[in-house]
């Protein structure tokens, strides 16, 4: 089948899709969009996380053939023509980043969280990124770039 999106902003299309296939292969494999990490393929760890018609979804667990006409927002979409965008500023500028599996997933689920509250507190950015899993940081980073983010946003 043809499966085809708005993806970041531009129409793609992906050829030759098996209905079976996810909505992450399509992004990784078909559209060269690297950016949404394959982790767990289970729906576990959200490092796969994309923005599905504005609502962040696990892209392992969509298929392909879901995503037919619809918006998508990848990591890779984030950034704006000016550079990172200020929450990827903060991820760095904080230490949150170390192998980076985690850091795609995170950054749409706290870019999903600030949409919906500039000014959350501590438990609002915890709960947010509960469903994305880090092996490395410890987490403390993590929520330093998101309060980081937040405070450089409100101003
Ligand atoms: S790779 Fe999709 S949730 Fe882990
Ligand atoms: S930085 Fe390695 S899994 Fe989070």
């Amino acid at each position: 089948m043809r499966v085809t999106a708005t993806v970041n902003g531009v129409e793609r299309q992906a050829e030759d899709v098996w209905p079976g296939e996810s909505l992450l292969y399509v992004l990784r494999e078909r559209l060269g969009l690297p950016g949404s990490k394959n982790a767990c393929e289970q729906g576990e760890c959200g490092s796969c996380t994309v923005y599905l018609d504005g609502v962040p979804v696990c892209a392992c667990l969509v298929a392909a053939g879901q995503a037919d006409g619809r918006d998508i927002l990848t990591v890779e979409g984030l950034a704006g023509v000016g550079g990172l965008h200020p929450l990827q500023q903060a991820f760095v500028e904080a230490g949150a980043v170390q192998c980076g599996f985690c850091t795609p997933g995170l950054l749409i689920a706290a870019h999903d969280l600030l949409d919906r509250d500039p000014d959350p507190a501590d438990a609002d950015i915890r709960e947010a990124l509960a469903g994305n899993l880090c092996r490395c940081t410890g987490y403390e980073k993590i929520l330093d770039a998101v309060r980081l983010a937040a405070h450089r946003l409100r101003a």
